[in-house]
């Protein structure tokens, strides 16, 4: 499949490092995304063996529709920095890439994703605190936070004020999507709105949260995503969403 005004504003059912390949270099301002958490590798607990055990209700208990994420720890990182090389290539010299991600503690120690990001320009860290969260377990916290890495090149810059909004943001949870793992609308538009980006790439796009986003800001969108259950949900939604901008 070659980049075309076809590719823009298109979600595109594949997987991720195959699809942006077709991207030339330097095609798209900017990439945002979460990618899947291989939640599932995790260390002495039901969610990795499929009991469930303490997160017997969460909402990734089985995984995504297409990736039972669940990956040998050093393949997933392989893949992850693969990803983030091709997001890179992709980007231009005033690009950025925000990379949304969670750290955990495995076996004792902080899984910080440092073995992912490392090599790669990080700019910034922005913590995502959710207002309230799940507990699935009375032996911990309730978890509420999430990191999202700004990693961009050199000539990147924040829209005017942008930089007020600090780096912790407090944006409750997605609650109405049937897509397990979905952003809220209002994080991302924080993202969008805080640059100047004309093209913007979900490579996990899932229910298409990044493009209603853009769609919301007049930017142009291009999304990828391995299930085709997710790619129809993301189209639907969009078709929806353009329906009530309309109205606006
Ligand atoms: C954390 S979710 C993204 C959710 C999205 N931010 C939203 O708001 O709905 C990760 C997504 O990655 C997708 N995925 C898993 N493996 C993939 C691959 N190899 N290429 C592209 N997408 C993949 C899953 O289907 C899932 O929808």
């Amino acid at each position: 499949m070659k980049f075309s005004k076809d590719f823009k504003n298109q979600i595109i059912c594949g997987s991720a490092v195959d699809v942006m390949k077709e991207i030339p270099g330097g095609s798209v301002h900017l990439v945002i995304t979460s990618p899947p958490y291989n939640l599932k590798n995790s260390t002495g607990n039901g969610m990795k063996d499929g009991r469930g055990g303490k997160w017997a209700n969460a909402a990734l208990q089985k995984g995504y529709s297409n990736h039972d994420d669940c990956m040998p720890h050093d393949e997933y990182v392989k893949w992850q920095r693969e990803c983030l090389i091709e997001m890179m290539r992709i980007i231009p010299e005033n690009g950025a890439i925000f990379y949304n991600h969670k750290w955990r503690v495995q076996g004792g120690l902080l899984q910080d994703r440092q073995d992912i990001v490392s090599g790669f320009p990080v700019r910034q860290v922005i913590i995502w605190r959710r207002k309230g969260g799940f507990n699935f377990n009375p032996g911990y916290f309730v978890p509420t936070y999430e990191v999202i890495y700004l990693i961009a090149k050199p000539k990147f810059k924040l829209s005017p004020k942008a930089s007020g909004h600090g780096d912790v943001w407090e944006f409750t949870q997605e609650m109405n999507n049937e897509h397990p793992a979905a952003f809220p609308v209002d994080l991302i538009d924080r993202i969008v709105s805080s640059t100047s980006a004309e093209i913007i790439l979900d490579p996990f796009m899932g229910s298409g949260t990044t493009a209603l986003s853009a769609i919301n800001f007049k930017r142009d969108y291009i999304g990828i995503d391995i299930s085709p259950e997710y790619c129809e949900m993301a189209r639907k939604r969009i078709k929806q969403h353009q329906a009530q901008v309309k109205l606006w």
